[in-house]
């Protein structure tokens, strides 16, 4: 199933819950939530009193996004403040696997990110035991950059990787995601999409995130 996960980083915080509400109205079943840590990526964004404000809005998926060094650290209080799906970088962790079985013991999706220059081979040990694989389409750690076209192959790879050993795991794409490039990541096996400054920049928030949806369900 396609699933668009609107990202709220770019949103605009003096009114988060509407500009959440709008992109759910138009039909978003996920909420992309991007935590930095200011050691894994340059930025800082917010933690977990954020992400427990805003719990009570909405029952849809928090598909927290943790941008942060050894989140094995962290994952009981991202799962207390309301995270459903918990997506930590494989970079991020010197023990991987079992920062996976942390999240699931906490009866939580688990999804494993990688960032453009890490090769699809860091998945082989873990990629039965895991819910969602995320490739990021540019480097993370700012909304608003340039998808990088030679994720598509990348993305196509690991839909074909998962095929192969017959998983229909989700992928997600995050990074420089709109109108413009959200066919290209889809007609490559992507079918959770991230989007930040495509729905939450400037205006309309209920129309952008409706017309990706449009374009998904061609797919
Ligand atoms: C970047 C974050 C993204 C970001 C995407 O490091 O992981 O989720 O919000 O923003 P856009 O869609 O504007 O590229
Ligand atoms: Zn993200």
């Amino acid at each position: 199933m396609n699933i668009l996960s609107p990202s709220i980083l770019s949103a605009d915080f003096r009114h988060l819950e509407q500009d959440i509400l709008e992109a759910i109205d138009a039909g978003a079943e996920y909420l992309h939530i991007d935590v930095m840590d200011g050691m894994f990526v340059p930025s800082i964004s917010f933690g977990m009193p954020v992400i427990k404000s805003i719990r009570p809005v909405t029952d849809k998926t928090f598909d927290v996004h943790l941008m942060v060094e050894e989140p094995g650290r962290y994952i009981d209080d991202f799962a207390d403040c309301g995270a459903d799906l918990i997506t930590v970088h494989a970079e991020a962790c010197k023990h991987l696997d079992r920062t996976i079985q942390q999240i699931k013991a906490r009866g939580l999706k688990a999804g494993v990110a990688l960032n453009p220059a890490t090769p699809l081979c860091v998945l082989d040990h873990v990629i039965t035991k895991v819910d969602m694989i995320l490739i990021m389409t540019v480097n993370p750690g700012f909304g608003g950059q340039k998808y990088i076209p030679e994720m598509t192959e990348k993305i196509a790879a690991l839909r074909k990787m998962l095929t192969d050993r017959g998983l229909e795991t989700d992928i997600e794409v995050d990074g420089g995601i709109s109108e413009d490039t959200i066919r290209t990541v889809l007609g490559a096996g992507a079918n959770v999409i991230v989007a930040g400054s495509a729905v939450f920049g400037k205006g309309d928030i209920r129309g952008k995130a409706a017309r990706l949806l449009d374009i998904m369900g061609e797919y």
